[in-house]
């Protein structure tokens, strides 16, 4: 969204903008070049050269080798593979996954669980990390797998996964890590973290939709979720996905080169616009600011008011924002993240996600600082929270 127009888009976790140069490397694949990678002739070549470059980048960005990259149709499909590649017969088997990690890998759980496996949750603090000594207190001599994600979509709380990846190579248990909401925004190290997995997922940083990648330690030992062709490795059955690797592969390269500055500058932007809503509502609180975050993103609990009714009120001047993941809004339920760090339901619906991508500039993010407290005060003021405090006498009004 261009600065001069009123508004602007604020929930990157949920979705980037395609980059002009992403669409640029993707155009070719749906005209001119729309081989099948699978195929001899001169088309197929050219789809497999560029699979392969895209395969390249990708592997780059994580410090893997190409080979244990896995293309999927995005974060969910490649956490699926983790979890029931490596589990594949979960009667007696046992996991131990956090209780704050997005749908993808909780309901994959869950439905281990439903199959036979039993799972250990880990609960997370106040703010927002996972425990590493919770992770070897629930280690069992039948555990087959640790899953816990390196950023959270929610607070953007980056977890101690270097230590938990110490436990489990001494364990030597394989570790899965989530990474959708850090690739990109952070350097993200296979070796240093010590996982045998890790899920990246291209539309969070400004590829395109349904395209991602599971990263697969060369010697790990995984079954397919799907069968059909031998694409990838063996690994994911399918034609693959031309446009999109190509896309995400472009995406990688962009992301990796500007890693750097773009942490600097929107950490910037995201201290600037916290620091303006506390100085105007004191009782705000950013969840997890304690904690190492990812650059992008915050998570605001505003004691007082509806996530909802903040989302729509600033909806309504042109910003987009979100309250929680954005796979679960139009669910009733308080996030399960937030209350997994200890938040009551009623302070987990007063919450609400501000996450900036590339494409945010300076002028868009201080247009929002003068904007947001001023709305949060009008929702304030029509609070019923704060009329029964005001009939109290527990506060008053000037
Ligand atoms: C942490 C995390 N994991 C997995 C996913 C799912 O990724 P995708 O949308 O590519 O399926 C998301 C999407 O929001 C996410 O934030």
């Amino acid at each position: 969204m261009p600065a001069s127009a009123a508004g602007a888009y604020f929930d990157n976790n949920a979705t980037t903008p395609p980059l002009p140069a992403v669409v640029e490397a993707m155009r070719p694949c749906l005209e001119a070049n729309f081989g099948n990678a699978s195929s001899i002739h001169r088309q197929g070549q050219q789809a497999r050269a560029m699979i392969e470059a895209a395969r390249a980048a990708a592997a780059e960005l994580i410090g893997a080798e190409p080979n244990e990259i896995v293309f999927t149709s995005g974060g969910t499909e490649a956490d699926n593979l983790a979890l029931f590649g490596m589990i594949p017969e979960p009667r007696g088997a046992h996991l131990i996954v956090s209780a704050i990690e997005h749908h993808a890998v909780l309901h994959a759980a869950r439905e281990l669980a439903e199959r036979g496996a039993a799972v250990s949750w880990l609960p997370a603090t106040r703010d927002g990390r996972v425990r590493p000594t919770d992770v070897e207190q629930a280690l069992r001599p039948e555990t087959r797998l640790i899953s816990v994600m390196l950023a959270n979509n929610e607070t953007g709380v980056i977890q101690p996964i270097e230590a938990i990846g110490r436990i489990a190579r001494q364990a030597r248990v394989p570790l899965h890590v989530d990474a959708v909401q850090a690739a990109g925004k952070i350097p993200v190290s296979v070796e240093e973290l010590g996982c045998s997995l890790l899920s990246f997922s291209a539309h969070k940083f400004h590829g395109p939709q349904g395209v991602g990648a599971l990263y697969v330690r060369r010697g790990t030992r995984l079954r397919p979720l799907f069968y059909g062709g031998r694409h990838e490795r063996e690994r994911r059955a399918g034609t693959e996905n031309l446009a999109g690797i190509a896309g995400m592969g472009a995406a990688a390269r962009l992301a990796l080169r500007d890693l750097e500055a773009e942490a600097r500058r929107q950490s910037r932007m995201r201290d600037a616009l916290e620091a303006a809503v506390k100085q105007s509502i004191p009782e705000a609180e950013a969840l997890g600011a304690e904690a190492p975050r990812v650059p992008n993103t915050s998570c605001l609990h505003i004691p007082g008011i509806a996530g909802e009714a903040l989302v729509i009120a600033l909806d309504l001047r042109g910003y987009c924002i979100s309250t929680g993941a954005a796979c679960s809004s139009g669910a009733v339920e308080p996030s399960h993240v937030l209350t997994a760090m200890g938040l009551e339901d009623a302070e987990a619906r007063a919450c609400v996600r501000i996450s900036l991508g590339k494409l945010n500039r300076e002028a868009e993010a201080e247009a929002f600082c003068r904007i947001l407290p001023a709305e949060i005060a009008r929702l304030l003021e029509l609070s019923p929270a704060r009329h029964a405090k005001i009939k109290s006498g527990a506060i008053s009004v000037a």
